[in-house]
């Protein structure tokens, strides 16, 4: 069971102030350790309609589509969060648990979980929202790992993230257990794949 979503929409804040002078959101590399993010300075919400073009035969949207639109919404919370360009590793279990139709506006919202060593995790959630009442109603959900890659194309270290409220700890450590599970789960891959499985 996952821990439960954040209560409500919660606006995008202003960018942080850098603390040595440099511009908002970039960190600084080879004079120590970077400054650590907060979880909201993150977040970041993408609203989109499904339009016909997105829509199967039976006029609900392809999981490619909102899979793609999960990437984008992800991909910039990991940006916010290194301050660069950060690539997709992986994508856990992603679980479509209601349909989303033509018409439909979808509110997309992520933000990181947990910064690793040189990765990060991004928890993107998609939800309906019902345009006379406003309630939203959860469509998917899906942790993704970004890696933070450098000039060389390596992988760098990311900003330590400091998770300031019960619930962000509480978030930050489930995702520390899925990374046990990723990290054997890859490693697992990798035997297979040398045995030719
Ligand atoms: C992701 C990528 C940079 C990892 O490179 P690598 O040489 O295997 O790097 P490493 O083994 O040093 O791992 C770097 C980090 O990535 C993490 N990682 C690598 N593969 C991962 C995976 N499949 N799932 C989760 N984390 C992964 C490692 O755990 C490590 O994290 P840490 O430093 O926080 O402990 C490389 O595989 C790559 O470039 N993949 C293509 C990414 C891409 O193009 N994505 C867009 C979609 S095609």
């Amino acid at each position: 069971m996952r821990a439960p979503l954040f209560p409500a929409p919660v606006p995008v804040p202003a960018r942080e102030k850098a603390p040595s002078g440099l511009r908002p959101g970039r960190v600084c590399y080879g004079r120590g350790m970077a400054e650590p993010k907060s979880v909201p300075a993150s977040l970041t919400e993408k609203t989109e309609i499904v339009l016909p073009q997105h829509a199967n035969a039976i006029g609900t949207a392809f999981g490619g589509t909102v899979m793609s639109w999960i990437d984008v919404c992800a991909a910039v919370s990991a940006q916010r969060h290194c301050g660069r360009v950060a690539v997709t590793a992986s994508v856990d279990a992603l679980d479509f648990v209601a349909p989303l139709r033509v018409g439909d506006v979808v509110i997309l919202r992520s933000w990181v979980n947990a910064a690793f060593r040189t990765s990060l995790e991004v928890e993107c959630v998609v939800e309906k929202e019902d345009p006379e009442t406003g309630r939203r109603v959860l469509c998917a959900d899906a942790y993704l790992t970004f890696v933070n890659l450098g000039a060389d194309g390596r992988p760098m270290p990311v900003p330590p993230l400091a998770p300031a409220t019960d619930d962000e700890r509480k978030r930050a450590n489930a995702a520390e257990r899925r990374r046990a599970a990723r990290l054997e789960a890859r490693r697992e891959a990798e035997q297979d794949r040398g045995r030719g499985a």
